[in-house]
C-alpha cells in the first residue's frame, strides 16, 4: 500500500516506555532518560500532527508511578510541569487543543496549576487533541465514573436501566475524546499497564523495541503502516464473498 492510501488512525495512544532502559544502557541516571523522553514526546506531536491524526493520548505519570524512588518522581513532576508551561506557545501556535486526564488529589499545586493553565489556554484550539495523563490509572477512571453514575442514580437523576456503555464514557475524565485506534508502546512489554482501559477495548496493539527516547517519525510510520494490515472486526466477521 502506497503511503498516500494509507488510513490515518483518529486516535493514537503512547505508553512512553524504556526512558530508565535507555539511560541505564548508556551509564546515564533514569532522570536523563526521563529528559530524552520529553523531547521524544515533542518530536511525536509534531510527527503526529503532520499526519493528520487527530488525537493523541499520552501516558506520562500513572497512579502507580507514585511508589517510585521519591527524586525520581520529583523529576517527573519537574520535568511535566516545565514542559508544559515551555511548551504551551508552540502548543497554541500549532492550534492544539489540550485536555489532562487523572486525578487532582495527591498531585502538588504548581502541577495542577500548569495541568489547569494549559486546559484553559488551549480550550479555543480547533487543531490536534492533546489528551494528557498524569496521575492517571485506568481502573481508578471507571471506579470514579461509577461513583458519580451511582450518586446521580441515587439522587434519582438517572435511571438505573438506562444505564449503558454511553453513560459509562459519559463519566470518563474526557468523554470528548473517542476510543483509542492504535496505542504504541515502545520498549517491548506486551502489557496494558492500566491506561485507558476502557477506551483501548477495541485498539490495534503496536509494541516496538526501541526505546521512547529515540522514538522518530520514521516508528510512527511503521505503527501506522502496520495498522493498515490489520483487520478490524470489532467483534464482527468478515465475510469473503
Ligand atoms: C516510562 O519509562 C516513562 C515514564 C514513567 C514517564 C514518561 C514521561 C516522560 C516521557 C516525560 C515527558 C512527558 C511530557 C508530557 C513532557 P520507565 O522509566 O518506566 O522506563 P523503564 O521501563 O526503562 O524503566
Amino acid at each position: 500500500m502506497s503511503e498516500t492510501e494509507m488510513v490515518i488512525p483518529r486516535h493514537v495512544a503512547v505508553i512512553m516506555d524504556g526512558n530508565g532502559r535507555w539511560a541505564l544502557e548508556r551509564g546515564l541516571k533514569r532522570t536523563e532518560g526521563h529528559r530524552e523522553g520529553r523531547k521524544a514526546t515533542q518530536r511525536f506531536m509534531r510527527e503526529a500532527d503532520a499526519r493528520g491524526i487527530g488525537y493523541v493520548s499520552l501516558y506520562a505519570f500513572s497512579t502507580e508511578n507514585w511508589s517510585r524512588p521519591e527524586p525520581e518522581v520529583e523529576a517527573l513532576m519537574g520535568l511535566i510541569e516545565s514542559a508544559l508551561v515551555a511548551e504551551l506557545e508552540e502548543l497554541c501556535r500549532n492550534d492544539v487543543r489540550m485536555y489532562w486526564s487523572g486525578r487532582r488529589e495527591g498531585l502538588p499545586a504548581p502541577m495542577l496549576r500548569a495541568l489547569d493553565g494549559a486546559v484553559a489556554a488551549t480550550a479555543d484550539n480547533r487543531g490536534m487533541v492533546l489528551n494528557l495523563c498524569v496521575n492517571y490509572g485506568g481502573q481508578i477512571e471507571i471506579v470514579d465514573a461509577t461513583k458519580e453514575i451511582a450518586r446521580k442514580a441515587v439522587a434519582g437523576e438517572l435511571d438505573v436501566e438506562e444505564i449503558g456503555p454511553e453513560t459509562v464514557q459519559q463519566h470518563l475524565y474526557v468523554p470528548e475524546v473517542p476510543p483509542v485506534d492504535l496505542l504504541i508502546r515502545p520498549g517491548g512489554d506486551l502489557r496494558i499497564s492500566n491506561f485507558l482501559l476502557w477506551q483501548t477495548a477495541y485498539a490495534e496493539f503496536y509494541v516496538m523495541p526501541d526505546y521512547w527516547p529515540s522514538f522518530t517519525g520514521e516508528h510512527l510510520d511503521a505503527a501506522i503502516a502496520d495498522y493498515n494490515r490489520r483487520q478490524r472486526r470489532f467483534g464482527g466477521l468478515v465475510l469473503v464473498e
